[in-house]
């Protein structure tokens, strides 16, 4: 398969992952005989200092050509700390999945049994936890008019959902639980908000087409405590956009470190990968981010192109580098490996994985299947 990938590395440690999953693409090329091609583009913080814009119309005509676009990170401590920029990395993010419709983001939470020790969490409470957030990503108060009245006194940010926006979310919702484990939970605000209760309603009517789903409520603040009280009872979670923002960041520790939490952003057209992670802009350049997230991300890129063969191997690979503890310093605070080292591990094995003993000491020199 050929493949036209936009290469949007970003701020802070974004170069440093994404360079991973290009890395771990590249062996999955070569092995299966694929032609991935990367066009690279600016977006963010860089984006703003080179053009004054946080996404370029070069960058979205790159985007729009591609099949898919791999994220890095965008954001910068220079703008975090002054509320009032008017010009900000995020615009460049959000820009960027209008633009392209990007109307589903799917965030797969799930743990690793070589991980689970190393949890804040009981390991009872957390092992076998596997379930998705689907979060609407192109509506709600993301998106709603915003405003802050003359005297600066009052501001007000609006929230508002069109039938038609849930409805398209809702479906995609349904059929990936059809596929999983047959369960669908819609979170939402409906003893409060107006807006929720029209998602229960379309939810509710569209769960007629899909009856072997279960389908089930929780209020978002309930949502919040049973994620955490018993995560191995979801199976997909369908939410809007911000409900969405704050329970994937809430449910990723779940999984051991925010650094494994990928995610794909899909529409009807170009689709976008990327990890759940911002730009950690203190570990910039040290060589010591997780590469992980954005690997999986790359997993999730050619699941969605049906290369589920391809896909796996890269899990296989990424499980693998946990359970030998090739892990940067987030999940391994000895002996940890720098970020480049796990893409080498990673692209090593995914090519020579026959060979079950490693030397760790030739990760760097691509020989660490060679004993
Ligand atoms: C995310 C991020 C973004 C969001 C920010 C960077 C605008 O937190 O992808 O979850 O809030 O959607
Ligand atoms: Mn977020």
């Amino acid at each position: 398969m050929k493949l036209k990938i936009a290469l949007l590395s970003g701020d802070g440690i974004g170069p440093e992952v994404t360079q991973q999953a290009v890395k771990v693409l590249d062996a999955i090329a070569q092995k299966y005989g694929h032609t991935f091609t990367f066009e690279k583009a600016d977006v963010g913080a860089i984006a703003i200092e080179k053009t004054g814009n946080p996404l370029p119309e070069a960058t979205l005509k790159i985007c729009a050509n591609s099949d898919a676009v791999l994220f890095g990170a965008i954001g910068d401590p220079k703008y975090d700390n002054n509320p009032d920029a008017e010009v900000r990395p995020e615009q460049g993010l959000l820009k960027l999945r209008k633009n392209l419709g990007l109307f589903a983001n799917i965030r797969p939470i799930v743990t690793y049994n070589s991980l689970i020790h190393k949890s804040n969490f009981k390991k009872d409470v957390i092992k076998g936890t596997d379930f998705v957030i689907y979060r609407e990503l192109t509506s709600g108060i993301y998106f709603g008019e915003r405003s802050i009245s003359e005297d600066g006194n009052t501001a007000t940010d609006n929230c508002t959902y069109t039938s038609e926006e849930i409805d398209r979310i809702t479906h995609l919702a349904f059929k990936a639980a059809q596929v999983r484990r047959k369960k669908l939970t819609l979170v939402d605000k409906a003893n409060v908000l107006a807006t929720s209760r029209l998602w229960r309603k379309r939810v509710t009517e569209i769960a007629q087409q899909y009856s072997d789903v279960k389908l089930e409520f929780l209020f978002v603040d309930n949502a919040a405590m049973q994620i955490i009280l018993k995560p191995t009872q979801f199976d997909v979670i369908l939410t809007e956009n911000l409900f969405g923002d704050i329970l994937s960041d809430e449910a990723s520790v779940i999984s051991g470190s925010l650094g494994l939490l990928a995610s794909a952003s899909i529409g009807n057209h170009t689709a976008l990968f990327e990890p759940i992670h911002g730009s950690f802009s203190v570990a910039k350049g040290k060589n010591i981010a997780n590469p992980l997230a954005s690997v999986l991300s790359a997993a999730m890129l050619l699941d969605h192109f049906a290369l589920h063969d391809e896909a796996e191997d890269i899990r296989i690979a990424v499980e693998k580098s946990i359970e030998l503890n090739i892990t940067t310093p987030d999940l391994n605070s000895t002996n940890h490996f720098s970020t480049t080292s796990v893409g080498n591990f990673l692209s090593d094995f995914i090519l020579d994985d026959e060979n079950t003993f490693y030397n760790k000491n030739n990760i760097d020199l691509g020989q660490s299947t060679i004993i």
